[in-house]
């Protein structure tokens, strides 16, 4: 969602800019629909603190490249749950640990929904069952003006249509050769498993939530965008790290000699013994919180947090990188730091309560639903990574973490993937 909110590149945003100065100036009664439409649901907003919102495009280009960053300075400024308009929609932020958890888990039914977003309608062809997934999303959902005459948005905007349709197909003749050769009693796959549950099983649910054989297509969508991004923004996070910090690698190596072995290859059952590990792997999660905010909710009631009314249908961003980067929670927030989840700074144990902090998945009913096979997928994929390999930057390659750290897809490819131009060395040969 911020990728395409928070990483529009200066040209499209300047153009925006233009394109709203003379939207106003040429559509007058434009500006007037934009003051009477919202000046009921004006007044709920009046009373949340918040930056001035400019007619249109509201504060859409004050979030630059990094949202996430100026949202938690806005937060330093107006509070822990402040308002500002993106286009013509009102959006309020939610920022803290504790107003976070008050919100989603407290109230977890008022914070429940999600925004009808146009964007959203384009994940699995529109048949998406939970909604979206991550990463989707675009500037067209607060300001669905941009539809209506060529601009770069637009153009962003059906190139964010065209890769779906083609995720979409792709998945789709998957599924079809699965329903060509699935033969009752043996499940070879997740397609397998969502063809028996929902084609030959008679399906779930009741009515119109009832699962149809058109959701198979769409779950699985829905199930490998959210996993397939994120999992890989860890993976070049991760290998970027250890290169960064060799002697941080070489620990990690000699855990895992340790406590593995050099006969086997490490397995979900050995991170309760590997500390140190454990330890890192948060430590990447909450260091790059590459999932600065989660994907929107919206409120599904008139409800309040902090004092503040807020009206059903309002559409709230939760900012999970102000409680990873919490002064207030963690020492040197700034400094990556593994140890500081080792209980007592050596390798007895990781320090559970301290890990719970970490803010990357969301919380209450909207969380992730992946977590835990995510976590066992992270712990797998790095631990097996370096108990087979070592890592090494190109001799003379500097490994820079400055301005990469919230990973909107595109520049992450191409920053990092410059960046690290690798060398692979086998640690069994
Ligand atoms: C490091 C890996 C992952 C991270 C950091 C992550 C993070 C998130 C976040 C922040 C959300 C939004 C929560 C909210 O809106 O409050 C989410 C939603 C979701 N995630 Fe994950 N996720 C990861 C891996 C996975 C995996 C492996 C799967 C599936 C196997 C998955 C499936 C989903 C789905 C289906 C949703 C949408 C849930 C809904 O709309 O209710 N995720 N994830």
């Amino acid at each position: 969602f911020l990728n395409s909110f928070g990483y529009v590149p200066a040209a499209p945003t300047l153009a925006l800019i233009v394109l709203a100065v003379l939207l106003l100036v040429f559509k007058a009664p434009c500006w007037k629909h934009w003051r009477s439409d919202s000046s009921d649901h004006h007044q709920w907003f009046q009373g949340i603190p918040g930056p001035i919102a400019f007619p249109l495009i509201g504060n859409s280009f004050q979030l630059g490249s990094m949202p996430h960053l100026k949202l938690s300075r806005m937060a330093a400024k107006y509070g822990d749950v402040f308002h500002l308009k993106l286009g013509s929609r009102h959006i309020v932020v939610i920022n803290g640990e504790e107003t976070i958890r008050e919100a989603l888990v407290k109230h977890a039914a008022d914070f429940a929904g999600r925004p009808d977003f146009p964007s959203y309608h384009l994940v699995s062809n529109g048949y998406t069952h939970f909604g979206k997934t991550v990463g989707a999303g675009s500037l067209v959902d607060v300001m669905p003006w941009l539809l209506k005459f060529p601009n770069p948005i637009r153009a962003l905007f059906h190139d964010f249509e065209l890769i779906n349709r083609d995720i979409f197909t792709f998945i789709k003749k998957k599924v079809e050769e699965h329903r060509e050769t699935y033969r009752e009693g043996t499940v070879r796959d997740m397609i397998d498993a969502f063809i028996k549950l929902i084609e030959s099983g008679g399906g779930i649910g009741e009515g119109e939530t009832k699962l149809q054989p058109h959701h198979v297509e769409s779950t699985l969508t829905d199930i490998f965008g959210a996993s397939q991004d994120t999992l890989s923004t860890f993976l070049q996070w991760f290998v970027l790290l250890v290169m960064k910090y060799p002697k941080m690698q070489n620990r990690l190596q000699k855990e895992l000699d340790l406590v593995v072995g050099r006969d086997r290859l490490p397995r979900s059952g050995d991170r309760i013994n590997l500390p140190f590990t454990e330890a890192f792997m948060y430590e990447v999660l909450r260091y790059t919180c590459f999932v600065p905010i989660t994907i929107p909710h919206a409120t599904t009631t008139d409800t309040e947090l902090n004092g503040f009314d807020i009206p059903k249908d309002t559409i709230i961003f939760i900012n999970q990188w102000s409680v990873n980067r919490d002064p207030k929670i963690w020492k040197d927030p700034e400094k990556f730091w593994p140890e500081r989840f080792l209980q007592d700074q050596s390798s007895k144990g990781v320090d559970r309560e301290l890990i719970r902090r970490v803010l990357i998945f969301s919380a209450g009913r909207r969380r992730c639903v992946g977590e835990e096979l995510a976590k066992v997928q992270l712990f797998l994929f790095s631990s097996i990574l370096l108990h087979q390999l070592n890592f090494s930057p190109k001799s003379g390659e500097q490994l820079s973490l400055e301005g990469v750290y919230s990973l909107p897809d595109w520049i992450e490819k191409k920053i990092i993937l410059k960046v690290i131009s690798l060398k692979l060395l086998n640690r069994s040969t």
